[in-house]
């Protein structure tokens, strides 16, 4: 039995691609696992705080040094940390926005990439402290910006989060991209078709 932890990020609800996809991901997973159990966080609609000094000078300083405004500042990463690390799986929701993530995904993971908690400091280096973990990152995005493609350069969405996943210790990634949304019907048509399959592969493999 597998806890997931199923994020969202795009501004929309209805009309949200990644929100559709990452939806028809949990309800195929869930047939197939009925004991399974999920946890869902919206943070497109529901934005969490971006760091603030007194979060910076927090997350730098041991408990008993925190300044009640400290201690304020931290507490939603202490939350959101405690339930990453609950879960086993992870299931991301993420639109391209201006070539990368949308702020409201940075400001989440900004809260949760902490020193002693999701990575350690080691005389050989850098460790991500997040292992036996996987993740399946569905993605939106109005062009495409697939290997081979001159556009390829342009994607800082799929290397930025395997490159900070994979700093906290999470290398299992899995990419489903939505993509061309805005390149005209038959390559939006297209690229769904390949995405649902992709998704159901993913239910039966994953
Ligand atoms: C603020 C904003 C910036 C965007 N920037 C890009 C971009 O740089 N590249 C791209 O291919 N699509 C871009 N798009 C298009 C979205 O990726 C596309 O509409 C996607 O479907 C959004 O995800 P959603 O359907 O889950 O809301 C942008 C959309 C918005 C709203």
């Amino acid at each position: 039995m597998a806890h997931i932890l199923h994020i969202d990020s795009s501004a929309r609800g209805e009309r949200s691609v990644s929100r559709m996809l990452t939806q028809e991901f949990i309800q195929g997973w869930k047939a197939a696992h009925p004991t399974d159990t999920v946890t869902y966080r919206d943070l497109g609609h529901h934005p969490v705080p971006f760091v603030s000094e007194a979060w910076i000078a927090a997350a730098f300083s041991p408990p008993e040094a925190h300044t009640p405004e400290m201690i304020e500042a931290i507490q939603p990463s202490n939350q959101l940390i405690d339930e990453l690390l609950a879960a086993d799986r992870y299931v991301f929701g993420v639109p391209m926005y201006n070539l990368t993530i949308p702020a409201t995904f940075k400001a989440y993971i900004d809260q949760i990439v902490r020193a002693g908690r999701t990575f350690a400091v080691t005389e050989a280096g850098y460790k991500g402290l997040v292992e036996g973990k996987k993740a399946l990152v569905i993605t939106a995005e109005g062009g495409q910006y697939r290997p081979g493609m001159p556009t390829e350069g342009y994607n800082f969405q799929e290397p930025y989060l395997r490159g900070i996943l994979g700093f906290m210790g999470i290398t299992d990634v899995t990419f489903i991209h939505g993509d061309g949304l805005s390149l005209g019907d038959e390559v939006r048509e297209k690229s769904m078709t390949e995405a649902k399959a992709a998704i159901q592969q993913a239910i039966e493999t994953w």
